[in-house]
């Protein structure tokens, strides 16, 4: 069972991670309009990772009784300067979302609720591989500044990057993480 005050924090996240998911579908699209097909695979499997965040929480929530509320996803920015732009802001999100989800678990430590500390232990860890991802990709587009060659080589190997993570929940999260 959760506490009201830990039923409002969950689904202010779902909320976070819906927004995520959507910020993503934006930096796609515009790679996708730039000609930068790897980019706008990469930030794609981020969507659908981000739609699994959300929807692992939805479950979680529902399996403790509680009533998910959704509430208005925000508009993301509609431009971006540069892949260099969009990862630098893909990583201060993820910063953000490192934060809130480490002040969930200070609720769920503050309300005794074990269960819930025990669930976002997974997204704890989640964090600290997203971060380290856009570190990387960061790092590499920084040494290409300016050399288109070197961004065609980087779209490539983003180009690479495939779906790993459910994305049917037709018949609950947990059935699709089964399928997996
Ligand atoms: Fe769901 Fe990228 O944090």
């Amino acid at each position: 069972m959760l506490s009201e005050k830990m039923l409002a924090e969950l689904n202010e996240q779902i909320n976070k991670e819906m927004y995520s998911a959507y910020l993503y579908m934006a930096m796609s699209a515009q790679s996708k309009d730039m000609g930068l097909n790897g980019f706008a695979n990469w930030f794609m499997v981020q969507f659908h990772e981000e739609m699994y965040h959300a929807m692992k929480m939805y479950e979680y929530v529902q399996q403790q009784g509680g009533r998910v509320q959704l509430k208005a996803i925000a508009q993301p920015p509609l431009e971006f300067e540069s892949v260099l732009d969009m990862f630098t802001k893909t990583l201060e999100h993820e910063q953000f979302v490192t934060k809130s989800i480490n002040n969930l678990m200070e609720v769920a430590i503050a309300e005794k609720d074990h269960a819930t500390q025990i669930f976002l232990q997974w997204y704890i860890t989640e964090q600290v591989e997203e971060e380290d991802n856009d570190n990387e990709i960061i790092n590499q587009l920084k040494m290409v500044e300016g050399h288109p060659h070197g961004i065609m080589m980087i779209d490539r190997e983003l180009g690479q990057r495939a779906v790993n993570v459910p994305t049917d929940f037709s018949k609950g999260v947990e059935a699709a993480e089964g399928d997996e």
